[in-house]
């Protein structure tokens, strides 16, 4: 069911002692002005501790990552079965930091979306188009082809399990901001080209978060636009009052 989200994807930041005092912040100031579902996505080490701090809070605790195997031999790795193992039910997937620097391409994200529905987990599966793709207005086509090679071969039941986060590169950790404009052309696109591979009810099920240096200054704008569902906030999901301004701007 379309609801309003935000999530914050707390990347390669915060210890142990800052993610305990973050959390204990985040549940404080978020206890009462939250309309939207909240989502933290702190690092693997820290997510045993965000479940515990978070038991009794609305707050739900995203992975950043997973592996696309059961288990085994792979070195440095961390499974769906490990995740739901500590409460862990969401997974962050497709992250353009995951594709720029870890090589993850389409292909190994439809493996991983396949795990993380195998284990009932609920996906946040981000994608977004780099700058050189805009300026040579590619940009439609590249979106169209991550959903397709990487999502679209899931059955029409799976997509309950789903939310999107539209990340166009050039807006990520960047300081721009793709306008409130652009981003309601691309979300108002990304739900017909779900209408072209299933239905409208999917289309309009789906939540569909913006992604790319959304700050306490520009959510409101964004999150007006009538097909933006909520943000994935990356660097100003650090900061206890700049999150929760952006929760209450939803
Ligand atoms: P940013 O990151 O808000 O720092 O631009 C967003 C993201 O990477 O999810």
């Amino acid at each position: 069911m379309r609801k309003k989200i935000v999530a914050g994807n707390w990347k390669m930041n915060k210890n142990l002692a800052e993610t305990g005092e973050l959390l204990s912040n985040l549940k404080a100031k978020l206890g009462k002005v939250s309309e939207a579902e909240v989502i933290v996505a702190p690092t693997f080490t820290n997510l045993y501790r965000a479940t515990e701090e978070l038991k009794s809070s609305s707050v739900k605790v995203a992975a950043q990552n997973m592996h696309q195997a059961e288990n085994g031999a792979y070195t440095g790795e961390i499974s769906a079965d490990m995740l739901k193992s500590i409460d862990v039910n969401t997974v962050i997937l497709g992250h353009s930091e995951r594709r720029a620097y870890f090589g993850e391409t389409d292909e190994l994200l439809s493996q991983k979306v396949n795990t993380a529905l195998n284990h009932g987990m609920t996906i946040i599966f981000c994608f977004g188009e780099e700058l050189q793709d805009r300026k040579s207005n590619n940009h439609f086509a590249v979106v169209e082809s991550q959903l397709k090679n990487g999502l679209f071969h899931i059955d029409t039941s799976q997509w309950k399990n789903i939310i999107l986060a539209y990340e166009p590169v050039w807006a990520i950790g960047t300081g721009e901001t793709a306008s409130p404009e652009q981003a309601q052309e691309m979300h108002a696109f990304i739900r017909s080209t779900i209408v072209k591979a299933y239905n409208e009810t999917i289309a309009n099920d789906v939540s569909i978060l913006y992604g790319g240096s959304v700050k306490p200054n520009n959510a409101e704008e964004i999150f007006a636009k009538p097909d933006v569902d909520g943000g994935l906030i990356g660097g100003a999901s650090l900061d206890v009052e700049s999150f929760s301004a952006i929760v209450s701007a939803i």
